[in-house]
């Protein structure tokens, strides 16, 4: 585990102490007691002096990256060097040229690296996808209520705004469904980040996508498509836990990497989905977030 995130600690930590094919060797973060509270917490018998240290660790086969958005580049390629599997968190880069790099550099380590979409593994969405006949419309939208300024969710040097962090899922929902798209556009609001993002993404033969997310809304999940014959719709699309999406997600992510088979996300969609972000990105005029 390459950091001690909000996200490893509360999901992803538990999915793979309980999977059948995972097991938690090593934590690290800047913060080592932080690490060794979380690592208590989850059985994890190592705290590794630094991120560095864990890539050093013979008996890590494979690392899960939890950091900030503007970090997933750096630490995936520093992991890919150590000859290590990656699992990173999406967004996969800060834009698509980003994650581009990291799936050439994983290629060519020869390692395997899936960002870490945890909705396209639940049963009920896969089974909603697959059961969509001639779809011509869909709404997703994906909101909460978020203000804390300190967390790197407002701050654009981070990869903060709610279009890398929410907006990704509605992006990667309306390309599940409808294919790859040939034009967006958006509109977003916002200060320091973009806090509401809303897009019209258009696909080859006419059919569109009208994506939403958000840091200024209640609680909010939305996905509904309209096919030639009626309307279908998905309760809470993105973050249902029943049955745990994680567990699957890392249990699919292991199989890949012990039967050295394809990962179930390949790069080529991660990097389109980041493509799709990037034009709505600039068509909001809240521009592609770069590393600094
Ligand atoms: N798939 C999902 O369901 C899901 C849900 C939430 C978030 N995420 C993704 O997971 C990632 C982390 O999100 P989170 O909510 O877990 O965030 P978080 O609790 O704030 O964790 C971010 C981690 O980044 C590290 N970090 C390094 N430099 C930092 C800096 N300058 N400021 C703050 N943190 C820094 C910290 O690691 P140390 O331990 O070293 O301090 C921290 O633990 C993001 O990429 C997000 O998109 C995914």
């Amino acid at each position: 585990m390459l950091g001690a995130a909000g996200i490893a600690d509360g999901f992803v930590m538990p999915a793979i102490a309980a999977s059948g094919n995972g097991r938690l060797v090593a934590i690290a973060s800047r913060d080592e007691s932080r690490a060794q509270q979380v690592a208590s917490r989850h059985g994890v018998s190592r705290v590794s002096a630094s991120y560095e240290a864990l890539l050093e660790d013979p008996e890590v086969e494979a690392v899960y990256i939890p950091l900030v958005n503007s970090l997933h580049k750096e630490w995936t390629l520093r992991a890919v060097a150590a000859g290590k599997h990656v699992l990173c968190e999406k967004p996969l880069g800060m834009n698509a040229s980003e994650a581009e790099e990291m799936g050439v550099a994983a290629g060519a380590a020869g390692v395997h690296l899936m960002e870490a979409f945890m909705y396209r593994f639940h049963p009920r969405a896969k089974a909603f996808v697959a059961s969509l006949r001639d779809p011509m419309f869909v709404h997703a939208t994906f909101g909460f209520s978020f203000h804390d300024p300190s967390n790197y969710r407002m701050k654009k040097e981070l990869g903060g705004g709610a279009l890398l962090d929410v907006g990704c899922y509605t992006v990667s929902v309306a390309r599940w469904i409808l294919g790859e798209v040939d034009g967006v556009s958006a509109r977003a609001r916002g200060a320091e980040v973009d806090m509401t993002v809303s897009g019209l993404l258009h696909f080859p033969g006419g059919a569109t996508a009208a994506v939403w997310a958000s840091f200024e809304s209640p609680e909010e999940q939305e996905l509904t498509v309209v096919t030639k014959s009626g309307k279908e719709r998905l309760e809470r699309p993105f973050s249902s836990m029943d049955p745990d999406p994680y567990r699957l997600m890392v249990e699919s992510f292991a199989d890949s990497v012990m039967r050295d088979e394809p990962v179930a996300i390949p790069i080529i969609d991660s990097v389109a989905n980041m493509k799709v972000l990037d034009l709505m990105a600039e068509a909001a005029g809240i521009g592609i977030r770069e590393a600094t």
